[in-house]
């Protein structure tokens, strides 16, 4: 197939690697990739929406591939389906389950979906009142997509009525926050589970454990994610049959009558709490880093896995998992994620050990080719990955690799896993 990936972070790196090992022959493209998709595939740099279809045209694009939320909440899907193209992704009006935290609210709370108690408002005193009317922490919740930052966990009542007003009145978030969930705070463990959706049916992945903050021990500001690892031995048969049961089913038959059939990937951001998943919130895309090592362990090839996505045939589709764990350690720049820092190149080692060899590689995500150097450019700069036939021998490959890779400043933390291995 002519393959197009939209986005240029470690999540698409890993899907465009995973189809690249694939035994059928692909031609792939990615929009805009970054320094290392180029060595597997052709970066392209189209911005308008429509003239990146007309051009998937005239290129014989067989699947379109959205990795991002924001090309999605923008409808990009909808414009591929106008111009007759097969693409894998939630549409406009489906993708508002991540594009609206008071629509993800409500869907949850009309279906019957367990989640957290709340209210949606975009009145502070209605705020202050429901505030007033909570046990501490409380959640306050900006409606929009503020890149992961949107969500405040309150320790006071004065802090959450803080939070709540400077997000109303714009002051912090923008239009993002001038509609706001304030919602009662779960204390439990933290799953990513993943459906693959067609509209009506689905797969479900293994489910993974990312890990938000920046320091060891969950400690310092929330990032983009630091480190993943699957399957986490923390779900077992139960919960995986709850969350289809009370949360799949009635999701995909939820958006079909709401008239916005989901399809692409649902993202279910789950917390355990005394052994019962309450759902926290939707995302309509991969979570990065989880993508990297779900992809590689999914013996099904990933391209057919996402066409029969795009094509409603996921009925026909096995799906097979390798028998495997998989870990993700982020190496970040050294400001991250407080602020920029400057361009750093990269020096990976030769790697001489068999056994790192066969069961590592790197996912690249923020990196730039320049003067033939591959350079670090700020943010989550690249992912060493290690597959194991347990959580520890996996994570200490993926360690071992990290050992190996080198760049001013580099920054990971060194716990990844940490629950499962208690
Ligand atoms: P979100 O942007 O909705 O994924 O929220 C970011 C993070 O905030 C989540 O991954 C959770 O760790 C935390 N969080 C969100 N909502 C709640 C809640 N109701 N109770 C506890 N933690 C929460
Ligand atoms: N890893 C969490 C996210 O992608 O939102």
């Amino acid at each position: 197939m002519n393959i197009l990936i939209l986005g240029s972070g470690g999540r698409e790196y890993s899907i465009g690697l995973a189809i690249s090992k694939e035994k059928e022959n692909h031609k792939l493209y990615f929009n805009p990739g970054n320094g290392a998709t180029s060595q597997i595939a052709e970066n392209i740099n189209i911005k308008d929406y429509n003239e990146l279809a007309i051009w998937a045209k005239e290129n014989a694009i067989d699947l379109t591939i959205v990795g991002p939320e924001a090309p999605l909440v923008d409808g990009v899907v909808d414009i591929f389906k106008e111009h007759g193209l097969t693409v894998f992704g939630p549409s406009r009006a489906a993708a508002q389950l991540e594009g609206s935290k008071v629509y993800m609210k409500n869907i949850l709370k009309k279906y019957n979906i367990p989640t957290a108690a709340f209210i949606e408002t975009t009145n502070e005193k209605e705020a202050h009142d429901f505030i007033d009317t909570m046990s501490e922490p409380i959640v306050v919740k900006a409606d929009g997509l503020c890149a992961g930052k949107g969500v405040i966990i309150a320790q006071s009542k004065d802090e959450a009525k803080q939070a709540a007003s400077d997000m109303l009145s714009g002051s912090s978030f923008g239009e993002a926050g001038t509609s706001i969930v304030v919602e009662e705070y779960l204390d439990g463990y933290e799953l990513s589970i993943f459906a693959i959706c067609d509209g009506d049916n689905y797969k479900v992945l293994p489910a993974a454990q990312d890990h938000k903050r920046v320091g060891d021990g969950d400690t310092g500001p929330n990032t983009g994610g630091m480190g993943a690892y699957a399957p986490t031995p923390l779900v077992n048969d139960d919960i995986y049959k709850k969350v289809e049961e009370r949360v799949i089913k009635p999701t995909l038959e939820g958006m079909k009558k709401e008239g916005a059939p989901f399809e692409g990937v649902l993202f279910i951001g789950v917390m355990v709490v005394n052994g019962e998943p309450i759902i926290l919130e939707y995302n309509v895309r991969f979570g990065d880093p989880e993508c990297e090592i779900l992809m590689p362990l999914l013996e099904t090839p990933v391209s057919e896995l996402f066409y029969k996505g795009a094509t409603k045939q996921l009925d026909k589709l096995d799906i097979k998992i390798k028998d495997e764990y998989g870990v993700a350690v982020v190496m970040a720049s050294g400001n991250y994620p407080y602020s920029s820092s400057e361009p750093a190149e990269i020096i990976v080692d030769e790697i001489l050990d068999e056994d790192l060899k066969e069961h590592t590689h790197i996912s690249y995500a923020g990196v730039s080719m320049q003067d033939g150097k591959l350079m670090a450019t700020g943010g989550r700069v690249l992912l060493c990955v290690g597959f194991g036939k347990s959580i520890r021998q996996a994570r200490d490959r993926a360690y071992g690799l990290c050992g190996q890779v080198h760049f001013a400043g580099k920054k990971i933390r060194t716990d990844i896993a940490y629950q499962a291995l208690k």
